[in-house]
């Protein structure tokens, strides 16, 4: 098992990561159960998929527990979801000291985490990520939110897990495309500032697809570590090293919010074609050899990931997607920080670009 602590100043927590886990959380969450009793929040699909293994260990544990189970997908972090989660937690008597369970993917652990903020005016929780993208990114860092009319996660809390239980074996079922969206978290990494960890990928990448345990310990892992670093040194965005790991995001953004943040385009999607762009025009502004681009978009396109406007399903002007870019909730004084490269693993906050620039660069884009 590793052990991966997120060393935030005077409430540290650990983030577990073991083949089989799920099988022992009965004994590992024992410590957290209040009245030897849980409360699982889950979704319809990890219902079927996990929770019978998780339940049966908390039972061998001697736990007992109560599920609430939210439909599966996005539209779950809503309002309506949000009130009818918050009443069952206070039908099932929730108290202050109570750990909740997000047991599913960043939907669940999202919305149970701002459950957790707010119900009783704060109860703790505790985070079981059945996706790959929960895993190496939404699980760990405290962001939880749910979605308006206005906009994905504008309302939200920052509200840290109070332990992390991983267990790779639980993405034996998870859906192909989720696997790969979930992986492009992973590229991330290394093009924020690991170039040996994307050399790393490239190398594994067959192995992880096809669900070699070492390759998937190994990508998790060293995900966590480098998430856990980045929000120990920046936990409320405010240095602007968190902000590092938004990379491919202001573009992604712009094309879920095209695509209606649907299905359509699926978070990881997004992120892998907004990565991709991020790289070539990082080129175009002179930043980046055009090499390490293409290498990036090679190396996403393996994993069946989209890497332009064309594979994204988006046909939109250039002038429409940084419009979209403008309603994104990073924006500042009328400007947007955008995340460059010098080459793989040298991200960097630019301030200076050119909205209008972005658009003529994106209009040239949907000839690829
Ligand atoms: N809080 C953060 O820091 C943060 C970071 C990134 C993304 N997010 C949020 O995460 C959400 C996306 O998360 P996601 O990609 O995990 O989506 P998700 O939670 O919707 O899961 C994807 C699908 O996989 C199913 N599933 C989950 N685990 C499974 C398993 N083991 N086997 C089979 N099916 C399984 C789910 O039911 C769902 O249908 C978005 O709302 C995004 O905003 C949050
Ligand atoms: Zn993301």
């Amino acid at each position: 098992m590793d052990r991966i602590i997120v060393g935030l100043e005077g409430r540290p927590y650990d983030v577990l990561i073991g083949q089989g886990l799920i099988g022992k959380a009965g004994a590992l969450l024992a410590p957290f159960a209040r009245d030897e009793r849980l409360l699982i929040v889950t979704d319809t699909h990890v219902g079927q998929h996990v929770l019978p293994r998780f339940a049966a260990s908390l039972q061998e544990a001697g736990l007992g527990y109560a599920a609430h189970l939210l439909p599966a997908g996005e539209g779950a972090k809503s309002w309506a979801e949000l009130e009818r989660l918050v009443d069952w937690l206070l039908s099932e008597h929730v108290e202050r000291s109570d750990n909740i369970v997000a047991l599913g993917g960043g939907v669940v652990g999202d919305i149970t985490g701002f459950a957790a903020h707010v119900v009783k005016r704060g109860c703790h929780f505790v985070q079981v990520p059945t996706t790959l993208l929960a895993q190496v990114d939404s699980s760990v860092g405290g962001k939880t939110a749910i979605n308006s009319c206005a906009g994905k996660n504008l309302v939200g809390a920052f509200h840290q897990p109070a332990l992390v239980l991983i267990d790779p074996d639980v993405l034996d079922t998870l859906p192909r495309r989720d696997l790969a969206a979930g992986y492009a978290e992973v590229v991330k990494y290394g093009l924020i500032d690991a170039p040996e960890f994307f050399d790393w990928c490239e190398a594994h990448i067959d192995a992880f697809l096809a669900g070699d345990a070492d390759a998937r310990r190994h990508a998790i892992a060293r995900s966590v570590e480098a998430k856990a670093r980045i929000v120990a040194a920046d936990e409320k965005e405010l240095t602007g090293t968190r902000a590092l790991l938004n990379l491919g995001h202001t573009f992604g953004h712009a094309l879920e919010a095209e695509t209606g943040y649907s299905d359509r385009l699926l978070h990881g999607e997004g992120v892998a074609a907004g990565m991709a762009l991020a790289f070539r025009y990082s080129v175009r502004r002179g930043h980046c050899p055009a090499t390490d681009a293409e290498r990036v978009a090679a190396h996403l396109e393996k994993a069946r990931l989209p890497t332009t406007l064309r594979t994204a399903h988006v046909d939109a002007s250039g002038a429409r997607l940084v419009e979209h870019m403008l309603h994104d909730k990073k924006k500042s004084g009328g400007t947007l920080p955008f995340l460059l490269a010098n080459g793989i693993g040298q991200t960097f906050l630019a301030k200076d670009v050119d909205l209008g620039d972005v658009a003529t660069f994106l209009d040239e884009e949907r000839a690829r």
